[in-house]
């Protein structure tokens, strides 16, 4: 298995760009199943969860083509297509059940093998299901599959009780060839939702709404295919936003939408970071004032963004002052702690809150990365830590930063990738 030897690095200092939205660009490549048109995707980042994709769309029935160099992604989803996802690759990533909507709507039939927990939770499907339902689609949960059969989708009225996102994006896509008039009510407010919006419709499908809590989709008989370039990626912004603070450092980000992670810039500029947007992006500045702590507490968007949290979590580990860090969204999604503590953080945990006294100063350590986000967070941590920090299981990194070594390496960090 791959690791990353992290070495203390000075101020980081230089021009990010941030890559297309792995959120956004999963959900769209599902939607491609919606037609038999070839749809051409770009700006679309090389992940290994967008990998998983395109095997999972190939393993269907669709036609894939993937020009790495230039990020560009064709779709050609065919008249036949299979109705059932292999277990192999749904279990390599939860993302792959926003594929079930659109193959029900296409077909009247999708099994997919139940996604299973993860490190951040449990991960259950249960909106999806009252999604389909809603529009009488019968559903059947077995032990590890859930299976929606429908002769015909008919529009129909859903509350989601939680603001889910993937269970948004599942039942808005299937509502696209539904028959009559769909409504999402406490639909997920995530910017990925609106540029899925913003496909669908290229596509021919009419849905209203996306971005706010209530989403109107009207049914169309079919769609088209089309062209669409994926909204950047606000979390990988958000993590070199987090990774100038952390090393008081004045980085330039390019190519990032400020108005989608509007929470992110608040809470940081209660820590004393000072931003600058100009013509070529925004300028992140935390060599200006000295840092102070502040509280952090995940929300649904366009609240402070759960996939921040343990990023932001590693800046409090080492500025002065106490804090307090709540994860209201995930409920495993402190597993980052033991390891922060291991390199001489402070932190302990009462049920959903954290407590950190932060200014500790850290040291380098052997720790793994428990997931996507936290190997970011523990990467940053390391950055400040005196002595060497040895990180494993550093796939989960890989299947959400494109070329991030590289990108860390250029702005001063000290990181390479080893393989065991
Ligand atoms: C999406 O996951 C993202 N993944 C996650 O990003 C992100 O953390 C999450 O949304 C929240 O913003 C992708 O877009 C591929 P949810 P998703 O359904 O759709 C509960 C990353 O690091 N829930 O909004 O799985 C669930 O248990 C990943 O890029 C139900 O109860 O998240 C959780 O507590 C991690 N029943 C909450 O809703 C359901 O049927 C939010 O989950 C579905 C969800």
């Amino acid at each position: 298995m791959a690791k990353y030897i992290v070495e203390q690095s000075g101020p980081l200092h230089g021009v990010v760009e941030i890559s297309g939205a792995k959120n956004a660009v999963l959900p769209i490549l599902a939607a491609t199943l919606l037609t038999d048109e070839p749809c051409e995707i770009s700006d679309v980042p090389a992940l290994s969860d967008v990998e998983v994709m395109v095997k999972l769309l190939e393993s269907i029935g669709s036609r894939v083509s993937w020009d790495y160099r230039n990020k560009i992604i064709t779709v050609e989803s065919g008249k036949s297509l299979r109705n059932e996802a292999p277990r192999e690759l749904v279990s390599l990533m939860r993302g792959s059940i926003f594929a079930m909507g659109p193959l029900l709507a296409r077909t009247g039939r999708a099994k997919f093998p139940l996604p299973g927990g993860c490190a951040i939770g449990a991960r259950p499907v249960d909106l999806h299901k009252k999604g389909f339902e809603a529009l009488k689609a019968t559903v059947e949960m077995g032990d590890d599959y859930i299976e929606a059969r429908a002769r015909e989708l008919i529009g129909g009225h859903v509350y989601l009780d939680f603001p889910s996102v993937g269970a948004t994006e599942n039942i808005m896509m299937a509502a696209t060839l539904a028959s009559g008039t769909t409504v999402i009510e406490n639909a997920a407010e995530e910017p990925e939702i609106t540029d899925l919006a913003v496909f669908l419709n290229k596509m021919g499908a009419k849905v209203k709404g996306a971005g706010s809590a209530t989403i109107r989709v009207e049914g169309v008989e079919s769609l088209h295919g089309t062209k669409h370039t994926v909204i950047p990626d606000r979390i990988e912004t958000g993590s070199f936003m987090l990774a100038a603070a952390i090393t008081r450092g004045d980085l330039l980000l390019t190519n990032i939408v400020p108005g989608h992670v509007s929470a992110v810039m608040s809470k940081l500029s209660e820590c004393g970071v000072v931003f600058e947007e100009n013509d070529e992006g925004l300028r992140v500045r935390a060599d200006v004032n000295p840092l102070v702590a502040t509280d952090i507490k995940t929300m649904p968007y366009p609240g402070f963004p759960t996939d921040l949290q343990s990023q932001f979590m590693s800046l409090l580990t080492v500025v002065r002052g106490h804090s307090t860090v709540t994860e209201t969204i995930f409920e495993g999604r402190f597993k980052h702690i033991g390891e922060l503590n291991r390199m001489g953080a402070d932190i302990r945990i009462e049920d959903r809150k954290a407590e950190v006294e932060g200014g500790q100063p850290l040291h380098g350590a052997r720790i793994r990365a428990t997931d996507l986000r936290a190997g970011v967070a523990l990467v940053l941590a390391a950055l400040t830590a005196e002595g060497e920090t040895e990180i494993s299981d550093i796939h989960f990194v890989e299947r959400g930063y494109e070329e991030f070594t590289d990108k860390m390496a250029k702005i001063g960090a000290n990181i390479r990738r080893v393989d065991d």
